[in-house]
């Protein structure tokens, strides 16, 4: 299918018009300074936008999960601090996502000025779609643009609710090309399509492994979740962590690959450690069965190379998960391997979620990648075929 209609914000009038932008900058703190700033770049050409058109720019996003009451760890603050040097502009930021200043700093701006909401999860009502802050937040505006692609999975007021209340809305830049990007994912074809899935939870990605087996022609499997299935498979893992009740959806799905003639690879050697532990000493282990007392923490060099030897012939490459655990400088080896194939590769290739997405960058190869998407969770339920609730309220469907 092509890629889904949308109305952008290019075609929207904005010029002297009070533009609410719903933009993702959940992003990662530390220190009291934003630690990775790639959502609020990814955010820049929308923004740029609004304000070269002289729109009053109302940016609203969450950070992290407050629980609906304010949660100074959690303010915007640094968020608007690194959104004020990248655009050289000072941002006013309001106490509270809705209430008295906000509406008074809205009703003041001045063409091609810009403001930034507080937190959009200090109000319990965000999370709950309510519809009263729905219509709060569509009060401020006059248009409404969500760039939010990291939270279009979620129906929240100022993902879903808002878009009711206002007549003139449409997505930003960054929303379109993720879902141009993403939608070539589902539209690729088999021949020479390989997906790299990797993580904690079989679980987790069940939809997204099921999706994958009626498209893809290979399935490289790493991570803790790729445990579980080789105790399906009846392969000793030590102490890995492995999922016991999900043992037979794994080996339903082994079957399923079967059925599509997947190819459906595990690792077939690893790096182990005793306990799950940043110091603890890697011990590889040369085969696919582990002894007892290791727990398997990353993919092994052989892994790695069959891996990266699949990747190297592939045309379209999807991934999502780490082959390990990556916070662990040790056991990010496998991780580090796979992003230098996935970069490597002649294919066509998107990187979505967090770690994946953080190797890539770390290895400085992050320019040989096609896209990489700035949505964890949302770039998962977009391939499982799954409807997003930030497209649908702005009337973006696409069923794969
Ligand atoms: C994300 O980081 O995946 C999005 O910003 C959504 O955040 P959430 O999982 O807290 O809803």
């Amino acid at each position: 299918m092509a890629r889904p209609p949308m109305t952008l914000i290019d075609k929207l009038p904005i010029e002297g018009r009070r533009t609410l932008i719903r933009v993702d900058f959940n992003v990662p703190l530390e220190g009291g300074a934003v630690a990775d700033d790639s959502r609020i770049r990814g955010a820049l050409p929308t923004i740029r936008h609004a304000l070269e058109r002289g729109a009053r720019v109302i940016l609203c996003s969450h950070l992290g999960r407050p629980k609906g009451k304010a949660d100074p760890a959690l303010s915007l603050a640094p968020a608007g601090e690194r959104l004020a040097e990248l655009l050289d502009l000072e941002i006013p930021l309001t106490d509270s996502p809705v209430g008295p200043a906000a509406t008074r700093l809205a009703r003041d701006l001045r063409d091609g000025q810009l403001m930034l909401l507080e937190n959009l999860r200090f109000h319990p009502g965000e999370t709950k779609n309510d519809d009263s802050l729905a219509r709060q937040l569509a009060a401020l505006a006059e248009r409404y643009v969500n760039d939010a692609f990291g939270t279009a999975h979620r129906a929240h007021a100022s993902t879903a609710g808002v878009a009711g209340h206002v007549r003139d809305k449409a997505a930003g830049f960054l929303m379109a090309r993720e879902v141009e990007a993403l939608s070539r994912v589902l539209d690729a074809p088999r021949k020479g399509f390989v997906a790299v899935l990797g993580g904690a939870k079989v679980s987790d990605k069940l939809a997204v492994i099921s999706k994958m087996l009626g498209r893809v022609e290979t399935l490289l499997v790493g991570g803790a979740m790729a445990y579980t299935f080789l105790a399906a498979k009846g392969h000793a893992v030590g102490a890995s962590k492995v999922e016991a009740d999900r043992l037979d959806l794994a080996r339903g799905l082994l079957r399923e690959a079967e059925k599509h003639r997947v190819e459906l690879l595990l690792p077939v050697d690893h790096g182990c450690a005793e306990a799950f532990d940043a110091g603890a000493a890697r011990v590889a282990v040369d085969g696919v069965d582990i002894p007892e007392g290791q727990m398997a923490l990353d993919i092994g060099p052989k892994t790695a190379a069959l891996y990266g030897e699949r990747l190297a012939g592939a045309r379209t490459i999807f991934w999502n998960g780490p082959m390990g655990v990556f916070e662990f400088d040790t056991f990010a080896t496998g991780t580090r391997a796979v992003a230098d194939a996935v970069a490597d590769s002649g294919g066509w290739s998107v990187v979505g979620g967090g770690d994946s997405v953080r190797a890539v960058a770390e290895s400085g190869r992050a320019g040989d990648i096609d896209h990489i998407s700035t949505g964890g969770g949302a770039s998962l339920e977009f391939v499982e075929g799954r409807a997003l609730p930030g497209l649908t309220a702005l009337g973006i469907r696409r069923t794969a």
